[in-house]
């Protein structure tokens, strides 16, 4: 796994396939191994690049408070040790809250936007409150807890047990503070709904038909938003659509990569 140093602190991140660089932010508390099936088969004509965020993989915890912007600015860094200009930016839910955060910060750098079982919209003061406590168990007890409470709600009934495990595993795996970091910094997050109102290329949204933490509803509400945007609904899949419909979810990117100016 190829690692760039930042400033003060390295970061790790995989580079596979051949052609448009379209950078992949992983989701919550997960890894750049979350997306192990399309690191295996890249979608046709995609040249993949995708982070460990910070404190997560093999990303050692930066110095930085955990925000989505903090996520966005080291994807940016990265694109720039890369010598990569505008890329495709997308990201799995926590991922998607960084990619839009990368479009508001610069966005001459994303060319077109994959937004994967995410939402646009800000926390409440309820979601916040539960981030908060979720933050507190986690610095308490371990990973644990928290794949406990997130496993049974990530996927839709078919999911492959192998797929269930692997994931169950990633999440043990990760640092008790990276996670309660990045607990509070989705807290923090921004409403997105500009970003979305004023992205100029196109975007694909992607939502598992049985996601049930950020479900098709709330993809709709984010692709009405935009001038160009494609819904795709995946059939027998979760929150992790790209893992429980890998076939369907490149199937998706391709087209995506085909209509590209
Ligand atoms: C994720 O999958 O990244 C999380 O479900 C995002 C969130 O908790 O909002």
């Amino acid at each position: 796994m190829p690692s760039v140093t930042l400033e003060n602190r390295t970061l790790h991140f995989e580079d596979v396939g051949e052609g448009t660089p379209v950078l992949l932010l992983h989701g919550f508390p997960l890894s750049s191994e979350s997306f192990w099936p399309q690191l295996e088969r890249p979608p046709r004509g995609a040249r993949l690049i995708v982070p460990d965020h910070q404190g997560f993989g093999r990303s050692p915890p930066g110095d930085e408070p955990f925000t989505m912007e903090q996520l966005a600015l080291d994807a940016l860094r990265l694109l720039d040790a890369m010598h990569l200009g505008s890329v495709v930016v997308g990201g799995v839910s926590m991922g998607g809250y960084a990619s839009m955060a990368l479009a508001r910060l610069d966005p001459s750098r994303a060319r077109a936007l994959v937004l994967i079982d995410t939402q646009h919209g800000a926390d409440d003061d309820a979601a916040q409150a539960r981030r908060e406590a979720t933050a507190l168990e986690v610095e308490a007890k371990g990973a644990a807890v928290v794949a406990e409470a997130m496993l049974p709600k990530l996927f839709a009934p078919s999911v492959l047990p192998a797929t269930r495990e692997r994931i169950d595993r990633i999440m043990r795996a990760q640092r008790p503070a990276s996670i309660a970091a990045a607990s509070r910094g989705m807290a923090r997050r921004r409403d997105s709904g500009d970003v979305l109102a004023h992205h100029a290329g196109p975007c694909l949204i992607v939502v598992g038909a049985q996601d049930t933490l950020t479900p098709p509803a709330k993809a709709r509400a984010m692709a009405e938003r935009m001038k160009d945007a494609e819904l795709e609904v995946i059939d027998g899949a979760g929150h992790l659509s790209n893992l429980e419909q890998p076939d369907a979810f490149n199937a998706a990117v391709e087209r995506l990569l085909r209509r590209l100016p």
